[in-house]
């Protein structure tokens, strides 16, 4: 049995002190939830706020990014080891958000997702297909490319802290939903891709979590199928009452 995973993307949302406001209501929220694994991914800004905050509770932090590099001249980035000495457990990488308006390729998905696992975070690597991939049924071909080159040269030992999530680009911010099937669909092509490079056991562990449109109201019968591991939740886990809602699903 995988344990889920119950991730949220704030995205471009919330000052300090805005997140410092959602973890007092929150925290005592979710304070008995031991079923699944709870995870909030404020921006930079807000992560010593969330830790500080979250310290001694049932839910850990995690960033929306990372560099590649452990440091040097690149003005505006983060590094694991800056995020490490925070306390920040666990980092979402290749966000399709970050691809599409941030230059992110393939390449340097899989050169974060290495320099991550090297230093002990947790990964949270996304795909997925935008709609004209989808409509042209190239749904399996996209998820596939996008998986080999992330995890390529990464070895299964080394990978072991691997999360993915699966996060169809039509379905984000437009209240769009895969079906569960859908969503089912394509995790077994992670996993199928997964297995191909770090074996069937490996792959029979990996957690794979759906993003896009998670909502209070549909997330029941996404989180209930068993393909599915866990969800990314991004604007309905603004809201300390409708994110609980979505952890105790
Ligand atoms: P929404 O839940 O707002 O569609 O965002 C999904 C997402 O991008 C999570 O990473």
């Amino acid at each position: 049995m995988r344990k889920k995973l119950i991730a949220a993307n704030w995205k471009m949302y919330k000052t300090p002190e805005q997140a410092a406001a959602f973890f007092r209501d929150f925290l005592p929220m979710v304070s008995d939830h031991t079923r699944d694994e709870i995870v909030v991914c404020p921006p930079y800004i807000d992560l010593q706020i969330a830790i500080e905050a979250a310290r001694g509770s049932n839910v850990m932090i995690g960033a929306q990014n990372v560099h590649w590099e452990k440091e040097g001249a690149f003005t505006g980035e983060i590094s694991v080891t800056m995020l490490g000495a925070l306390g920040v457990t666990h980092v979402i990488i290749g966000h399709s958000e970050r691809r599409q308006y941030f230059n992110e390729t393939d390449d340097t998905v899989n050169r974060k997702l290495e320099i991550a696992l090297e230093n002990h975070l947790t990964p949270i690597v996304c795909v997925g297909e935008v709609l004209e991939e989808r409509e042209a049924g190239l749904t399996e071909d996209v998820l596939r490319r996008q998986c080999m080159r992330a995890f390529n040269g990464i070895s299964a030992r080394k990978a072991a802290k691997l999360t993915v999530a699966y996060e169809p680009v039509w379905a984000i911010g437009t209240g769009k939903t895969a079906t569960p099937e859908m969503a089912a669909d394509a995790h077994s092509v992670i996993r199928h891709e997964a297995g191909k490079v770090f074996g069937d056991q490996f792959a029979e562990n990996l957690r794979i979590l759906y993003g896009g449109s998670v909502k209070p109201e549909i997330c029941t019968a996404l989180l209930c199928e068993e393909e599915i591991d866990g969800a990314l939740v991004g604007g309905a886990s603004l809201d300390p009452v409708s994110f609980t809602k979505i952890v105790k699903y």
